[in-house]
């Protein structure tokens, strides 16, 4: 019998999740989705009866959410309760975001054992730019506890690559522009000898969740002014603000094929009930300081990467909110001609998929940039350098004179580039750390980059026997080596 190996990729949205599975047997690649009844990723989210605890998930909750939002708590958008106080009591149950994210992948591994006898035991997943190392460690115990080990970490944006490879392999500068529910992830790749190489890499929070909420808003204060009532949203009961947001994401996605909608709910609190119609200029006009804004992020990325817009050729757009035509509209009016916007087929697959090929195939991960520290006559020391094999466990130790007496050292941590705004060598973070002022003091620095891809400084001086003070940096740019796709893909 030949061996054969699931490898799993997972993408955990905000809104959507979505799991792939690759297996190489012999000549043949078969690629598999998992989602629910195969055509749609899973919806993250939960519903939890407030009386007996029971919970609903996935599509299941999304389509019964209105009937459910009496009876149940509604918990939408974990990703970005991650590592924050946030708590839901049920049912006489402290929910925390660790044990929100692990319901979802116990209930994604019930459902893909029940479809398809298929079980996720380990797999590579995808992260925002950026994500901490804080918010890696939850997602790893999250996972675990739904049986799931983390083989490692992809950034989001970067991930789409893997999968449209054959159809921007002729490009060799390309942006990705994954905007999804929660999060804008850019990556600038430049694709070279059968490796992808991240150039810059940066996100914000900003997603469709902000342009529901900016639409919401809008709804509201036109009814609320109509009715003479002086309320704000927010103040408005959670159900209420739910059925808002749910119908104003609705009319959002319609706006895609359609040029006007009508917002409308049978009940809204003590406003009663409304029809207010949306066109797509007013539409449009509404969110175009967000649609700027991710705009301006693409552009400051490339800025970061050291290029400019005109050395981009290509530009892959993922992700949910990338569908919105006001902002397809304005790069058609930016860029137009110059750019190749590639829009893949099933974009709500493409990331997932992306870790799911590295997982099988991924060669070694290695640092694409330099990291280290600015001295004092502002000439960089390198603590790790480009082109190291990634993680590293055994720490780094280095020792670093004392300019001065005196009783602090600053360190200026930095990736060795030229910041595009202030043409100064970029200061990743300034840490300050505690010294004696003695003749013969040092300050010892230990570096790693551990096994969530996240590099680690401990520092402190040779003088004083206190605690470390620590360092992380979490948004290394690393190159890949491309996946070997030979064989028959199915
Ligand atoms: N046709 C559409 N027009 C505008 N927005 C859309 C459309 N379809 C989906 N969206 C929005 O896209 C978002 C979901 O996108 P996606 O599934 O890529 O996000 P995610 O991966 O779950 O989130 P993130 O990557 O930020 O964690 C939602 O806000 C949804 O309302
Ligand atoms: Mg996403």
């Amino acid at each position: 019998m030949l061996h054969t190996e699931d490898y799993f990729g997972i993408d955990f949205g905000t809104t959507n999740s979505s799991v792939v599975s690759v297996i190489k047997s012999g000549n043949t690649i078969n690629i598999d989705k998992f989602g629910e009844e195969g055509e749609r990723p899973f919806p993250s989210l939960l519903a939890i009866d407030k009386i007996s605890g029971e919970v609903y998930f996935g599509e299941d909750a999304r389509t019964r959410r209105r009937e459910l939002s009496d009876s149940c708590e509604i918990i939408s958008s974990v990703k970005s309760y991650i590592d924050t106080d946030k708590k839901w009591d049920i049912a006489g149950e402290v929910w925390t975001p660790e044990i929100v994210v692990a319901q979802i992948f116990k209930s994604i591994n019930e459902r893909i054992h029940r479809y398809y006898n298929r079980d996720i035991k380990d797999a590579m997943i995808s992260v925002p730019i950026g994500f901490s190392s804080s918010k890696r460690k939850i997602i790893r115990k999250a996972l675990d506890r739904a049986g799931i080990q983390i083989k490692g970490f992809i950034n989001e944006s970067t991930s789409a690559i893997f999968k449209n490879y054959e159809e921007v392999k002729h490009h060799s500068k390309l942006a990705v522009f994954d905007w999804g529910g929660g999060t804008l992830d850019i990556s600038i790749v430049e694709l070279n000898d059968g490796k992808v190489y991240e150039r810059a890499t940066n996100g914000i929070k900003l997603g469709g969740d902000d342009i529901d909420v900016l639409l919401a808003k809008w709804v509201h204060s036109k009814i609320a002014k109509a009715k003479n009532l002086n309320i704000a949203f927010e103040e408005m009961d959670k159900r209420d603000q739910d059925r808002m947001l749910a119908v104003c994401e609705q009319a959002k996605k319609t706006l895609t094929y359609e040029d006007i909608k009508n917002i409308s709910l049978m009940k809204y609190g003590d406003l009663g009930s409304f029809n207010i119609p949306l066109d797509i200029d007013m539409f449009s006009e509404l969110i175009s300081p967000l649609v700027e804004k991710a705009l301006d992020t693409l552009k400051d990325t490339v800025k970061m990467a050291e290029m400019n817009m005109k050395e981009i050729t290509g530009l892959i757009m993922v992700g949910g909110s990338s569908n919105l035509r006001p902002l397809y509209e304005r790069i058609e009016e930016l860029w137009g001609e110059e750019l190749d916007v590639i829009l893949p087929q099933d974009p709500e697959w493409n990331i997932a998929e992306g870790a799911a090929l590295l997982n099988m195939d991924s060669g070694e991960f290695r640092l694409n940039q330099d990291i280290g520290v600015l001295l004092s006559d502002n000439s960089f020391f390198p603590i790790i350098e480009r082109h190291t094999t990634v993680p590293i466990f055994n720490a780094i130790e280095h020792q670093y004179g004392l300019v001065d007496d005196s009783n602090s050292a600053v360190f200026l941590f930095s990736d060795n580039k030229i910041d595009p705004l202030s043409k100064e060598k970029n200061v990743l973070d300034r840490i300050s750390i505690e010294a004696k002022g003695f003749f013969n003091e040092n300050i010892v620095t230990k570096s790693y980059i551990d096994e969530d891809l996240v590099f680690k400084s401990k520092i402190k001086s040779s003088h004083l026997s206190d605690e470390y003070e620590e360092y992380e940096y979490s948004n290394l740019k690393f190159y890949y080596t491309l996946p070997d796709m030979s064989g028959d893909i199915r």
